[in-house]
């Protein structure tokens, strides 16, 4: 068994470290030799991609949170709306689809029994349907009209990982190749973005080698009662994600916010000793969005909370505010969920472990959830 896990002591280590190999392969071969996206395996004529009108992304658990940040990217990039529906939702919620609407899939396993009824729900309705998933040959992509898989490899352990790196990836590509095909990106330019999305590899892979401290966190906070997690923009689905990976690996409380609803209400849970994980959008990110989480993290942190922000190398703003600061690689915004989720599942790993519970294997979980 120690074997299969490639010398790590779980599946779940294991499959953080080979996130920088689940992006790379999930962009191999998606570009050809003048940078322009080619994705052959989606069998939509490009003439019924030209007509969407609206895109409904319909997913759960972690793959819903995937969703969340393709919704800012492929609105940016393309002006197509998009919106993200939890699959057992969507079947029930009288949806407004038609033939003009695609509706992406995105799940790791295929199987999924809640994804799967919306993706046929969707197609009875006339929708266009397409699956981005980690399974070849699963039942999710057979019911759909296009594929494009991820290529993360096996994912064993039940909380998501490297798949959820992947299925990002995924989306940022797909929303690129739709601009593309639309007559490029009505914000940044495709090959640019396709170029950095390539160096993210690179920057997980020195992010990976960071985490002594955020180990050493997990270890002396195993009897922390409950965690927040705050972020804004594409950080917030960032936020949703580190608090899930603690609920269901450390068994602990936690919750994920917008920061900009921290004064509508959470801003009451703050008190003295209570940690809080910040993701703090790149100093570059428009409308002074950073501006305002560092300011966020200056009033919780003057109410007493531990704050525990996550920055990109180089901002200094965050310093003085910051109980600990988690440094990331610099990227652009846009790209930033790829390195920010990082240090919240080694987060999590460490936390459960310390506590003694079993990371691969959480209670009362299934990897893949057949039943609606
Ligand atoms: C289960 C797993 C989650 C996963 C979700 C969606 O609840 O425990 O980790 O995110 O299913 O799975 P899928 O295979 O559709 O991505």
């Amino acid at each position: 068994a120690a074997a299969e896990k490639g010398g790590y002591a779980t599946f779940m280590e294991k499959e953080i470290h080979e996130q920088p190999h689940a992006v790379a392969d999930t962009l191999l071969g998606r570009t050809d030799d003048a940078g322009r996206l080619v994705l052959d395996e989606v069998r939509i004529p490009e003439e019924r991609l030209r007509q969407v009108e609206r895109i409904t992304i319909v997913a759960c658990g972690t793959a819903a949170y995937a969703g969340m940040v393709a919704k800012y990217a492929i609105e940016h990039w393309t002006r197509i709306p998009v919106e993200v529906a939890l699959a057992h939702e969507f079947r029930y919620c009288d949806p407004i689809v038609d033939e003009n609407t695609l509706v992406v899939s995105i799940s790791q396993s295929g199987e999924t029994m809640d994804t799967l009824m919306a993706v046929k729900h969707a197609a009875e309705l006339g929708a266009m349907t397409l699956s981005i998933c980690n399974t070849h040959g699963s039942t999710i992509p057979r019911e759909s009209d296009a594929v494009l898989y991820t290529h993360a490899g096996p994912e064993i352990a039940v909380a998501s990982t490297k798949a959820f790196l992947a299925q990002i990836t995924a989306c940022y590509v797909l929303g690129l190749y739709l601009a593309q095909l639309r007559g490029e990106t009505y914000a940044d330019d495709a090959r640019a973005v396709m170029a950095e999305l390539h160096e993210m590899p690179a920057k997980i892979e020195d992010l990976l080698g960071r985490m002594g401290r955020v180990q050493e966190m997990a270890e002396f906070m195993s009897d922390s009662r409950a965690v927040l997690f705050l972020g804004r923009h594409v950080g917030y689905p960032v936020a949703l994600e580190g608090a899930l990976k603690l609920k269901e690996l450390a068994y602990i409380h936690a919750e994920g916010f917008a920061a900009g609803e921290l004064k509508h209400g959470p801003i009451a849970l703050i008190e003295p000793g209570q940690p809080v994980f910040v993701v703090v959008p790149s100093p570059e990110t428009p409308h002074e969005l950073h501006k305002k989480v560092v300011s966020n993290i200056q009033e919780i942190r003057a109410r007493g909370a531990r704050t525990l922000v996550i920055a990109h190398d180089g901002d200094e703003d965050v310093e003085p505010f910051a109980s600990e600061v988690i440094r990331i690689p610099h990227c652009s915004p846009m790209l930033a969920p790829l390195l920010a989720v990082v240090p919240l599942q080694v987060f999590a790993l460490h936390l459960a472990s310390a506590k003694g519970l079993d990371v691969d294997q959480p209670r009362n979980l299934a990897k893949s959830v057949t039943v609606e």
